[in-house]
């Protein structure tokens, strides 16, 4: 899952061990393949391209089906067939390619405050205009009974709403409203692979008994609850970004996993529906666009003018560890919030450390307890880890237990320790996690601390004969500075795909983010968790997506004839990139200031984002021409633009002309010159711009022409930076930058990433 919840491990395993079976079983052995059609090359015989598909299908199987037909995300179909079928399938004029199903995986009382939307909310239409905007999220379904979902105050639904509310187990049309508009679910593509849907284990219907798309939903579009909170934490006044805006549940993601033809499918009906923006916290990897399911549907939806906001990924701190890099998504990282929820641990040596929980329940003994590692207290080679089964009850019973993080679930830990008749937890990070804290509803009283306070804490168990601890819990604390940090966890470039494009595109808030869940599961996603909660808080990059989603649909609210470029640029050239007193943004993986890399753009900036001054904009064209400067076969272009497209043979295409708001700048030897050719589109009053760029490198040389641009409300103008390099690559091989055009109020600020090969 895109939270940082690791509950899924187990069905990923699962899926796994499929997998693993269907590659060693028989050729007659069938699975799914989405079949790309050139649907345009349909023979005249035919009258129609359902009946083309079908006899194409046949000939090369008799008996197979199709799961899914597709007509706005891609052209084409889902059906079960052998590799030899499916080669012979690929083989036939008009289809473009035959892909195996891929398995994808689903990677806020304070956040309005914190991005500044309380004291500007008259700066954003709250009225009829914002009212109009549907958001499609695809994830695992929505609680409807949820309060984030009343649509008390909310108009009629927009007449160009052209989706519906999908009836299934335990969900009827009069669960939708004003405020969740529509629901439906995707599970063909799901059962083809694991069989069919256990009712009694989820529900067959738009229903979320995970709780991860009710938390997404109702972060992007949540109506205002009052007296929100989980067991009193973050207690306040819960919304979404987008209060008045409406959602459409797309449910995609079941126990096994979310499948590309099940994801395809709802992109497609979600294009049919006339939403505005589409939300998809998920990912699989970062196969090249073509292949990338997600890739390809979104590119159906931005020509439909629909933005599309994803996850960037929770494999960070690693470098070039996004997923959805695609330059027609926006690609959203994940920062802290200014909250946080302390819980100190004080060592029988005086020494005091702090750590966060979300515990609430029977409170430790006052006086300090004995406390061990649990890698003494194990006979199991990784007892540190505090895995199933792996601790000593007579070493651990009566005590608090350090245990370190990685490979389990971090709650799941805690329900070791309780099992094995340990009193409480301590949770350490390694240099995996570094100073992150990702504050958890623990089952027993527990709290987690970084690093370094873990590397004291053990010093202390190895060296005292008689280690005590004590957990003092203190509840919410708000003001945390500094903040935003970026998330460990949250994904780095660079960009594996396409260097030149720089990602993320921007980072929101990810961590310990307050939203609607379900009542169907505990807050811990554990089956030991019989809590119910009408309110989680959870991390993940998962998060910080619908914070973007929900802003777009503001803005787009806003300036309704915005494409989705514009409206990302519009974000992005306003994020910040250094606190009010002027430090850049720290990094939580090393303690030193992020770079483009880790923040993207930066950190969004809502009400800055009403008024870019200017954009950079982008149309379905240019990017095509960005498909032929990354050398696609005719086939490969065809499958993403669904029509015939031949890239102009007398026309130079180049990846770095692409009018994107950043700059990925890739040098081939220590001495070469790289230029980028841009257009700027003023959208706000008559203005005059002018360029500046700062770079960390001495080695490398940076000039813009021109240097002023000068514009007309609404017009065009072209400017190309030239980068060169002129000496040693420095250390690592990257430089960083910014490039900002500034009309004395305004700044367009772009980052900037230089990697020498
Ligand atoms: C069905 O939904 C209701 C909420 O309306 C919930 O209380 C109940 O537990 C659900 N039943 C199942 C089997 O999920
Ligand atoms: C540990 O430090 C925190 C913050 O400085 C303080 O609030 C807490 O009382 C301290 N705990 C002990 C036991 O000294
Ligand atoms: C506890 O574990 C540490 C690290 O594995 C080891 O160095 C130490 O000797 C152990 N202590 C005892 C008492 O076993
Ligand atoms: C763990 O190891 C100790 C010492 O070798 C042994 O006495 C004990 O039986 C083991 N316990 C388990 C549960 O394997
Ligand atoms: C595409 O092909 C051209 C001509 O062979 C080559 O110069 C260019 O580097 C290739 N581009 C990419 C992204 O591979």
């Amino acid at each position: 899952m895109g939270t940082l919840r690791k509950k899924a491990s187990l069905a990923v395993f699962f899926l796994l061990f499929v997998a693993l079976c269907h590659g060693v079983t028989s050729p007659n052995k069938k699975t799914t393949y989405i079949v790309h059609v050139a649907k345009y090359q349909m023979p005249e015989s035919f009258e129609h391209h359902g009946e083309w598909y079908a006899s194409s299908l046949k000939s090369v199987s008799e008996k197979a089906e199709m799961l899914y037909t597709y007509e706005n995300a891609i052209h084409g179909y889902s059906t079960r067939l052998t590799e030899e079928e499916a080669r012979l399938l690929e083989a036939q004029d008009g289809v473009l390619a035959v892909l195996p199903e891929t398995k994808y995986e689903l990677h806020t009382t304070r956040t309005p405050l914190f991005l500044g939307l309380d004291k500007s909310s008259d700066l954003f239409p709250t009225s009829d205009s914002s009212s109009d905007v549907i958001i499609g999220v695809l994830d695992t379904g929505v609680w409807p009974e949820s309060k984030s979902f009343d649509d008390t105050g909310l108009g009629p639904v927009p007449s160009t709403w052209k989706g519906t509310c999908e009836t299934g187990t335990n969900f009827t049309a009069s669960n939708c409203n004003r405020k969740l508009i529509g629901a439906r679910f995707f599970a063909k593509g799901y059962e083809a692979m694991l069989g069919p849907i256990d009712v009694t284990k989820e529900s067959k219907s738009p229903r979320d008994d995970d709780g991860h798309g009710t938390h997404t939903s109702s972060t992007a579009a949540g109506s205002v609850v009052t007296g929100a909170g989980l067991f009193g934490y973050a207690q306040g006044t819960a919304r979404g970004m987008a209060t008045r805006a409406r959602i459409a549940a797309y449910k995609v993601c079941w126990i096994g996993g979310c499948f590309s033809s099940d994801i395809l499918a709802a992109i497609d009906r979600a294009i049919h529906d006339n939403v505005n923006v589409l939300s998809m916290s998920l990912g699989g990897g970062s196969s090249d666009y073509y292949r990338d399911s997600v890739a390809i549907g979104s590119f159906a939806a931005m020509e439909k003018g629909i933005l599309v906001s994803c996850s960037a990924g929770n494999a960070g701190p690693s470098p070039s560890s996004l997923s959805n890099v695609a330059p027609w998504i926006t690609t959203v990282g994940a920062g802290t919030l200014d909250r946080d929820f302390p819980a100190y641990v004080s060592l029988g040596n005086g020494l005091n450390f702090s750590g966060v929980s979300l515990y609430r329940g029977n409170a430790l003994p006052d006086s300090p307890l004995p406390f061990v590692y649990a890698g003494n207290a194990s006979n199991a080679t990784n007892g540190n880890l505090c895995m199933m089964g792996t601790l000593l009850p007579e070493k651990v019973a009566g005590k608090i237990v350090l245990c370190e993080r990685g490979v389990s679930a971090r709650v799941q830990k805690g329900a070791v320790v309780k099992a094995a008749g340990g009193l409480g937890m301590v949770l350490a990070n390694t240099a995996a996690n570094g100073e992150e804290l990702v504050a958890d509803a623990h089952l027993l009283p527990a709290t987690a601390i970084g690093e370094k306070a873990g590397d004291a804490v053990k010093k202390y168990l190895f060296t005292d004969a008689r280690p005590t601890v004590k957990i003092d819990f203190e509840g919410t604390k708000v003001g945390i500075q500094p903040s935003p940090v970026v998330a460990a966890f949250s994904s780095r470039g660079p960009n594996s795909l396409t260097q030149q494009i720089l990602k993320p595109d921007l980072i929101a808030p990810g961590v310990n983010i307050l939203a609607g869940w379900s009542r169907a599961m505990g807050p811990t996603g554990l089956a030991v968790d019989n809590r119910r909660v009408d309110f989680n808080i959870i991390s993940g990059t998962s998060m910080s997506c619908p914070h973007v989603s929900g802003l777009a649909a503001l803005i787009k609210s806003a300036h309704p004839e915005w494409s989705p470029a514009a409206i990302r640029s519009a974000l992005m050239t306003t994020a910040y990139t250094a606190y009010k007193n002027g430090q850049k943004l720290q990094d939580s993986a090393t303690g030193k200031p992020s770079t483009p890399f880790d923040h993207g753009a930066g950190h969004v900036d809502p009400v800055a984002a009403l008024k870019p001054g200017l954009v950079y904009d982008l149309t379905p064209e240019d990017y095509l021409g960005f498909l032929c400067a990354l050398n696609y076969t005719e086939g490969e272009i065809q499958s993403v633009a669904r029509r015939s497209f031949q890239c102009d043979a007398g026309k130079t295409y180049s990846v770095t002309d692409l009018n994107y708001p950043s700059f990925g700048v890739v040098f081939e030897s220590s001495t070469a010159v790289v230029k980028h050719t841009r257009f700027l589109t003023n959208v706000g009053p008559d203005a005059s711009f002018k360029a500046s760029v700062t770079s960390d490198s001495p080695s490398v040389k940076v000039s813009v022409v021109p240097q002023v641009l000068s514009f007309k409300e609404g017009e065009k103008k072209t400017y190309t930076v030239t980068f060169t390099s002129s000496g040693e690559a420095p250390q690592g091989g990257n430089a960083f930058g910014r490039l900002e055009w500034t009309d004395g109020k305004t700044v367009v600020g772009s980052p900037i990433s230089i990697t020498w090969l």
